[in-house]
């Protein structure tokens, strides 16, 4: 498991990096689908093991000491063993909610539509959307304290358990964990912090939104323009730079209300990969040249005096 937090922190961090880093790590892990089922499988044979073996222990301590001790003398390992249950359930919460939200995308279904301009799915933008939501980010943080008590306390109870904790090596052993599962806990938490409190990736989520809404505003007005004369498009300008707001209703690929975006121009961006392709432009069939009015008959001959 403590193999799987870090390889899966390192991961995430790219999210630092930029859309590109982690469109590109999220496209990589589906280029192999074979193998990213054998982590999954692992990863859930392991998770249900440890929950099924902790319940089996307790259940067992239970039957092996039925009636309370009359003076509790071991009243940190109780509290520390209480702490553990409670952290490992809100963990388990944590780990099914987070597989909705991220990996199966049942909490928001946007985020499944959402690609960069190179098709790939945009775990970039999904991310930025899912932590400008304070509740899930305040979630995230929360889980990520639990989750470094669970590991740094799971770590010193493992080393008790196969004889490593000797006197010697228990303190700095002890300490080794807890600074590990703090960097963890502070590495998981700085990407929801980033997005929240620092506006991470609004730049780019704008301009996605931006681009996304011409090419749908172009093929919408696409049979009604006449490929014949094109400069006569407005907004034909370039682009303006990705400085604005995204709002996180922008960032879901909701549509915008005139509150809080501008009504935009059309442009003639390209269309975005993954989205259907614009119909196509009925050409409307060339002008008829105007027809020449109808040819007066010649007149008659005037009609000459009597012939003498
Ligand atoms: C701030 C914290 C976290 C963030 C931002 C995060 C981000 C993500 C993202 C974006 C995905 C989807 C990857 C994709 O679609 O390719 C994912 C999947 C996953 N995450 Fe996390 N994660 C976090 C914490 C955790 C923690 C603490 C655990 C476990 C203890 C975890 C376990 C998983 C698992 C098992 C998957 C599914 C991988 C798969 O089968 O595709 N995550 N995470």
């Amino acid at each position: 498991m403590f193999g799987f937090v870090i390889g899966h922190l390192i991961g995430n961090l790219q999210f630092f990096v930029g859309p590109e880093a982690i469109n590109n790590y999220g496209q990589l892990l589906r280029t192999s689908p074979e193998l990213l089922w054998i982590i999954r499988g692992f990863l859930l044979t392991a998770l249900l093991l440890h929950v099924v073996f902790t319940l089996w222990v307790v259940v067992e301590n239970r039957k092996a000491r039925p009636q309370k001790y009359i003076k509790q003398a071991s009243v940190q390992v109780k509290q520390s063993t209480r702490l553990m249950a409670i952290s490992g359930m809100l963990l388990l919460a944590f780990i099914i909610f987070h597989l909705a939200h991220f990996t199966a995308q049942n909490v928001d279904p946007s985020y499944a539509g959402f690609h960069d301009e190179k098709g790939r799915h945009d775990i970039f933008r999904m991310m930025f959307a899912g932590f400008s939501n304070p509740l899930y980010s305040a979630f995230y943080a929360v889980a990520m304290v639990f989750l470094c008590s669970h590991l740094s306390h799971g770590a010193w109870s493992w080393m008790q358990t196969v004889g490593l904790r000797t006197k010697k090596i228990a303190e700095p052993s002890s300490r080794g964990a807890r600074i590990l599962a703090l960097l963890l806990a502070f590495g998981y938490i700085s990407i929801p912090a980033a997005v929240l409190f620092g506006g991470f990736g609004k730049g780019y989520v704008a301009e996605r939104v931006r681009s996304e809404q011409a090419s749908r505003q172009e093929s919408e007005q696409g049979e009604h323009i006449s490929p014949a004369a094109p400069a006569a498009l407005p907004g034909d300008t370039p682009s303006p730079s990705a400085k604005g707001p995204a709002s996180a209703s922008a960032a879901a690929g909701k549509p915008s209300t005139p509150a809080n975006q501008p009504p935009q121009l059309p442009t003639r961006g390209a269309p975005v990969p993954g989205e259907p392709a614009p119909p196509p432009v009925p050409l409307p069939s060339a002008p008829e040249p105007p027809t020449p009015p109808p040819q007066a008959p010649p007149p008659p001959p005037a009609k000459e005096g009597p012939q003498p």
